[in-house]
Formats: C-alpha cells, sequence, structure tokens
C-alpha cells in the first residue's frame, strides 16, 4: 500500500477503517474463488500487507493457520515463496489446489470426459455404493439420486492418474456434493432445507458439477496467465500452529535456506468453534466424501485453538487485560472463562512458537476478531499486543477494518434465550508486530 496514503488516513480513522474494508474489491479473483470457505481472509489484506512489509526479495510468507490459501496466492502473486499449515485436511487439499497451477483447458476436457461417462453410466442404472461414505448419515443429507449420481462421479475423478489434475476435481467434486446436499446453502453450521424446501427441492448434480468445473477452470485460466514466467514456491502441510517449530523443522524444502525475513500473515481462528464458526463441521461431509482422514476431520474443532479447556489452573498468561476480562465473566459463568482462557492459552503457545523461528527483522500481522462471551467485549487485538511482548514482539499498529460480507449472523443468544440476542463480530483488526 502506498505509504503516504495510509499517512494521510491515520489521520482519519473512519478512511482508515474503509480503507482496509475493501467493500468494493471482489474476494473471488484468481483461485480465491474456487470453494466455499469458512472466515475467508480478504484477499487485499494480504496483497498490502506484502506489498508494505516483504521488501526483500527472499521475505517468505507464513501462514500458521492458512485455511483455504488465501495468503498464499496473494504470496504467489507477489512473487514471494510461502508455508502454509493447518489441522483441517480438507483445507490443507484446498489450498494445495488454489496454489496449484494446472491447464486449464487440460482440466475443460477431463471434466467433459468425465461428465460425459458419468451421464452414461448413470442411464444403465449404475451406482457404487462402496464409494459412499459411511462417516454421516448420507440419506438424510442427501436425495438417493444425488447419492448415486456423486458416486459415479466419485468414481471417474478418483480414477485419474494424474495427482494435480484430480485434486483439482476433487474440489469441484466437493462443493457439488456440498451445493446438492440438503444443507443449507448459505449456513456453513450443519442445517437441512425446511420440509417445505426438501419437497421441491431437484437438484441436478451433473449441471452443478459443470458449472462448477467451468467456473473453476476460468478462475484457473486467469491465475495461470498471471502467474506465467513466475517460480515462486509453496509448500502447504498439515500442522498444529502450537508445534510450529517443529513443524518448520520436518519442511525439506530449499525455501527456508533461501530464506532472509520471514512475514507472518494470518487469521487465527476468533475463538467460537463451538459456537459459530466449526471449521471441522464444514468440511466433514465433503472431506468423508473425499475420503480424507475421518479421525482428523472429527478433531479439527477439539483441537484447534482454544477447542480444548486445561484442568489446570488458570496461569497468569502476563496480559491485564485478559485477566480483568476473565474475571468479569467467571463471575456469571466460570466455563466460558475457562473456554476463553484456553483460547488465550493456545494462543500464546502459538507465539511462543512463533519467535522460535522467526528471523531477525521479521514481521507479523494477525487479523482477528473481538468477540463477546456473556455480553462481555473480549479484546483480543489487546491482549495479543500484551501476549506478545513477552517474546519479544514490538507492537507497530493496528488497523481497524468493517466485515461487509458474512454468512454468519451479526447477532447471537448469548444466553441461549430466543428474542434475547447480542452483537456479534462486524469488526476485524489487524495488528502488526515486528520483531
Ligand atoms: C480464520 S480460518 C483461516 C482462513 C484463511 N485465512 C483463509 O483465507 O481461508 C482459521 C483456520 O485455522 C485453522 N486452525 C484452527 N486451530 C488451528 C491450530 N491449532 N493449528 C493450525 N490450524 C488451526 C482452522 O482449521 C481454520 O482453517
Amino acid at each position: 500500500m502506498r505509504q503516504k496514503e495510509i499517512c494521510r488516513m491515520q489521520k482519519s480513522k473512519v478512511a482508515l477503517k474503509e480503507f482496509w474494508t475493501f467493500r468494493n474489491e471482489s474476494r473471488k479473483k484468481f483461485t480465491h474463488g474456487m470453494h466455499k470457505y469458512p472466515a475467508r481472509m480478504h484477499p487485499e489484506i494480504a496483497k498490502n500487507i506484502i506489498a508494505k512489509y516483504a521488501e526483500s526479495k527472499r521475505t517468505i510468507i507464513i501462514d500458521p493457520f492458512v485455511g483455504s490459501g488465501g495468503v498464499l496466492i496473494e504470496s504467489m502473486l507477489k512473487r514471494k515463496n510461502s508455508i502454509g499449515f493447518d489441522i483441517n485436511p480438507f483445507a490443507v487439499l484446498l489450498a494445495k489446489v488454489k496454489t496449484t497451477v494446472i491447464n486449464p483447458k487440460r482440466a475443460e476436457f477431463e471434466y467433459q470426459k468425465i461428465l460425459e461417462k458419468s451421464k452414461r453410466d448413470y442411464q444403465r442404472d449404475k451406482f457404487y455404493p462402496k464409494l459412499v461414505p459411511t462417516d454421516f448419515d448420507v440419506e438424510f443429507w442427501n436425495k438417493p439420486s444425488v447419492i448415486k449420481k456423486l458416486s459415479i462421479l466419485k468414481k471417474h475423478i478418483f480414477k485419474s492418474k494424474d495427482r494435480k489434475m484430480s485434486n483439482f476435481l476433487k474440489i469441484c467434486f466437493s462443493l457439488t456434493a456440498r451445493h446438492a446436499s440438503n444443507q443449507r446453502r448459505h449456513e456453513f453450521k450443519h442445517w437441512r432445507l425446511e420440509k417445505e424446501q426438501l419437497k421441491k427441492y431437484r437438484p441436478d448434480v451433473f449441471e452443478i458439477f459443470s458449472d462448477i468445473c467451468e467456473t473453476n477452470c476460468n478462475l484457473m485460466a486467469s491465475f495461470r496467465t498471471t502467474m506465467r514466467g513466475n517460480k515462486t514456491k509453496t509448500v502447504v502441510k498439515f500442522g498444529n500452529a502450537v508445534n510450529l517449530s517443529d513443524n518448520f523443522n520436518k519442511i525439506n524444502s530449499e525455501i527456508l535456506d533461501d530464506a532472509k525475513r520471514h512475514l507472518v500473515i494470518t487469521s487465527p481462528p476468533y475463538g467460537d468453534h463451538s459456537t459459530t464458526v466449526a471449521y471441522g463441521e464444514f468440511s466433514y461431509h465433503s472431506g468423508s466424501w473425499l475420503d480424507l482422514p475421518v479421525n482428523r476431520l472429527k478433531e479439527v474443532d477439539r483441537v484447534g485453538l482454544g477447542g480444548q479447556r486445561y484442568d489446570v489452573e488458570m496461569s497468569d498468561l502476563e496480559s491485564p487485560k485478559l485477566i480483568s476480562q476473565l474475571r468479569a465473566i467467571s463471575k456469571i459463568d466460570t466455563k466460558r472463562a475457562a473456554d476463553v482462557y484456553a483460547f488465550f492459552f493456545d494462543f500464546d503457545k502459538c507465539l511462543e512458537e512463533l519467535s522460535k523461528i522467526l528471523k531477525n527483522k521479521s514481521h507479523l500481522c494477525f487479523v482477528v476478531g473481538n468477540r463477546t462471551v456473556k455480553r462481555i467485549p473480549i479484546h483480543t487485538d489487546k491482549i495479543l499486543v500484551q501476549l506478545a511482548l513477552k517474546y519479544g514482539f514490538k507492537h507497530i499498529v493496528t488497523y481497524p477494518r468493517m466485515i461487509p460480507t458474512k454468512v454468519l449472523p451479526f447477532k447471537n443468544a448469548p444466553e441461549n434465550i430466543s428474542n434475547k440476542s447480542g452483537r456479534m463480530m462486524n469488526e476485524e483488526r489487524i495488528v502488526i508486530f515486528r520483531n
């Protein structure tokens, strides 16, 4: 981003907030728009942060909570090597596909061939029950004809020997399985269509697959054109952010040897898997259709940041802000206070891990949300600044931004009483540090 522009806007908080909101900028350019994923970071955030803080050619970008891989795509576009980790196997596959350039013309040829064979199989009344997942109630979530058609598509997609191509088609298949299922389109949690809607619902699986493949081939075509001559390397691995240094040591790649500086750009979970953004729940059905490891899919929300409560006394994480907010929540609900503590306990570990691996003069950018627990606002950005201090991270600046589009409701029911709602997040903070 233009430095002068930021300085000018620093004077006007409203203009600054509006700048980082990117209200009119598409979130679906290039391969960004290939598949839904909860709480995706706006690509313009990563783009602007890279432009500002990755001056050296040999800066590598790290995203310990890579999700659908948006930060890595922007790194590639800016010719920066990058590494991403996630504990969600579906996210790992999605991020890999979105950062792997393939020939869209070949993909188009492949998907049309698959479609042709699948339609023929369906006319001949073929069905592959062994390819239907058994890890969830498929009949509850899909109409019988949908199950049949998905099993046929899967059979042909999984046959392909070209791994990059079949991964690309698997992601198209995943979105098809989602859109053709009885799942409500705009919900990330498992909500089935209403009875009346279900009666009228007649999804055409092959048409949905065809449309999704066509869209994704076009997105890949624009990404490929922009990436021409670009030799940037990207690594995406399964890994927990609280073991980041171990994960890092396991990477056997020249990217690491070549690095002069690091730049961390990441949006950690907000800390509310159980109530709102459940990455595991979102990924479970399509992950099962894709034969991803079910035990790992099942664990995502439990193992994720703050997913486990610790059976220990709440120790001092050296954040006076956190302590005062925990005290306030404890007075209302000690269990919820323990949840909040668990989230920051894990977050603190992640900061410690980052301090072990980052080169000197590296920058870190966290996009966090200030959620409300029991009507008490949790100032995640301010707590983060206090936690980071003990690991030698100097706070540089915090930018506020609005969340203009959001699948989640802006209101929830904090006491689980209907008609009694509370505000949820509609703002985020972009918090920047240097080590
Ligand atoms: C807000 S999302 C990231 C979204 C991403 N920036 C994007 O644009 O798609 C947070 C991600 O953190 C992952 N996650 C949660 N806890 C984790 C942990 N302890 N280690 C690694 N990943 C974790 C979730 O699976 C989820 O994909």
